[in-house]
């Protein structure tokens, strides 16, 4: 049984303590979309880790890691990545598969995200800075530079960065970069990329072969997805359920059940419409008490009431089988917790299906249920009969609002602080 796990939010919540969870029950872990924009916190022997293009899967024995053709990999934090697990004392060896079919993160991709922001000035989107929008703009644009290109031809490689370097220097003015040294620079990669390196579609199917199981990672999620999330104001990848197929190279058919993680509210990194958006003391006790800074540039997380809304549309996208809610005790000892059922627009009529057009969202208003809060904590609870009432009742009210069961609860960042329902879908994926 191979299974999803993905974001059915804005991202950042908490996918990485669930994979690192449910990791033991795999053979293998891969990563479809997306590059190192992610940020996934993990602790190793009491140090803190974060990874970021490398699955956490890394850190099992006997799980191979897989970086998908639909990933785009910047070497240079590949390797940093790489470096910082050996120190760490983590054998990656034989452990980790990147696809030849990946796109590369040329070093000045990063410069093109940064132009591109500063030129959009008030309508920024607010990226990561990494360079993804630009490489994966390169991929579109049939002018990128894969990994089997980094290690065959050198002389074919060399035209394509000559012509990739020439398209650089027409976005920016009296820009005349020499394509030779980022040449020479993607031989080196190459050489130590070489090793981790081969056909990862194959590798998978392989694996389903011997009756191996597969975890598809997501990153980021849903709602910043660049065909399903709130355009523009999205990453430049598939992050949704669909990924899975086109960045990895596996059929429809070998994905057997999609788990959606959600926070128990909802926080977003960047620019772009955020309904339930919360200001003032409230926003910041849970942006205090969940952390939430973003993983990779550090940036504080806007942080707002759950959004059913948002969350059904990601059930309906993703076909979702279940939920994972993350982070219910950060709720812990607000009198009253609300959940957003609904908008009212603008010329006040409702609606209960997320629009398309990013106006009609950023004007709506939301609709709120409020529900009782619980003083008792819920932190480090591991059976759902023993969370206080009111937060059983809160959850089960997510289920209903989202249609999918929350079958595994988190209840703080610790791997044993969580909550798998015994007669869950997930019960059954990792039985
Ligand atoms: P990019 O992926 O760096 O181009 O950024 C595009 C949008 O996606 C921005 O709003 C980022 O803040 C957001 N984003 C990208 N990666 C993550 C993530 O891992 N968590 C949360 N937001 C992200």
């Amino acid at each position: 049984m191979n299974i999803a796990v993905l974001g059915t939010q804005w991202g950042d919540e908490g996918k990485g303590k669930i994979v690192d969870m449910l990791t033991p029950h795999f053979s293998a872990v891969a990563r479809y979309q997306g590059g190192h924009n992610a940020g996934h916190t993990v602790y190793v022997e009491g140090k803190k880790f974060v990874l970021h293009l490398v699955p956490s899967g890394i850190l099992h024995p006997g799980v191979t890691c897989v970086i998908g053709n639909g990933v785009v990999v910047d070497p240079v934090a590949l390797f940093k990545e790489l470096d910082e697990l050996a120190a760490l004392g983590i054998d990656t060896s034989g452990k980790l598969l990147v696809s030849e079919k990946a796109h590369v993160i040329l070093p000045y991709h990063r410069e093109l995200d940064i132009l591109s922001e500063a030129r959009r000035g008030e309508r920024k989107i607010g990226t990561t800075s990494r360079g993804i929008g630009p490489a994966y703009e390169d991929k579109v644009g049939r002018r990128g530079i894969r990994i089997c290109d980094v290690l065959g031809d050198r002389d074919a490689l060399a035209q394509e960065v000559r012509e990739n370097v020439s398209a650089r220097n027409r976005i920016i003015k009296d820009s005349t970069l020499d394509w030779r040294p980022v040449y020479e620079q993607l031989l080196q990669h190459g050489d130590r990329l070489r090793p981790w390196v081969g056909d990862a579609s194959l590798f998978l199917a392989r694996v389903m072969q011997r009756g191996g199981r597969i975890m598809f990672e997501g990153a980021q999620a849903t709602l910043l997805d660049i065909d399903h999330g709130t355009y523009p104001f999205v990453t430049s990848s598939n992050a949704t359920v669909g990924g899975i197929c086109t960045g990895l190279g596996v059929p429809a058919r070998a994905i057997h059940g999609v788990l959606g993680v959600a926070k128990a509210y909802t926080t977003r990194v960047g620019e772009g419409p955020l309904p339930t958006e919360l200001e003032g003391e409230l926003a910041d006790r849970l942006r205090e008490s969940g952390q939430e800074y973003g993983a990779s540039t550090g940036r504080p997380r806007r942080c707002g009431w759950f959004d059913a809304v948002v969350v059904r549309y990601s059930v309906r996208i993703n076909g979702l089988d279940a939920l994972a809610l993350t982070k219910l005790d950060v709720l812990d000892g607000l009198p009253e917790v609300r959940v957003c059922t609904g908008y009212v627009k603008a010329d006040g009529g409702t609606l209960d299906e997320l629009p398309a057009d990013l106006r009609s969202l950023a004007s709506a208003t939301p609709v709120y249920e409020t529900l009782p809060g619980w003083s008792l904590p819920t932190k480090g609870v591991t059976t759902f009969e023993a969370l206080p009432p009111e937060a059983q009742r809160y959850v089960r009210r997510l289920e209903e609002l989202t249609g999918v069961p929350c079958a595994i609860v988190s209840t703080g960042s610790d791997r044993a602080e969580t909550i798998v329902r015994p007669d869950s879908a997930v019960a059954n994926w990792v039985a």
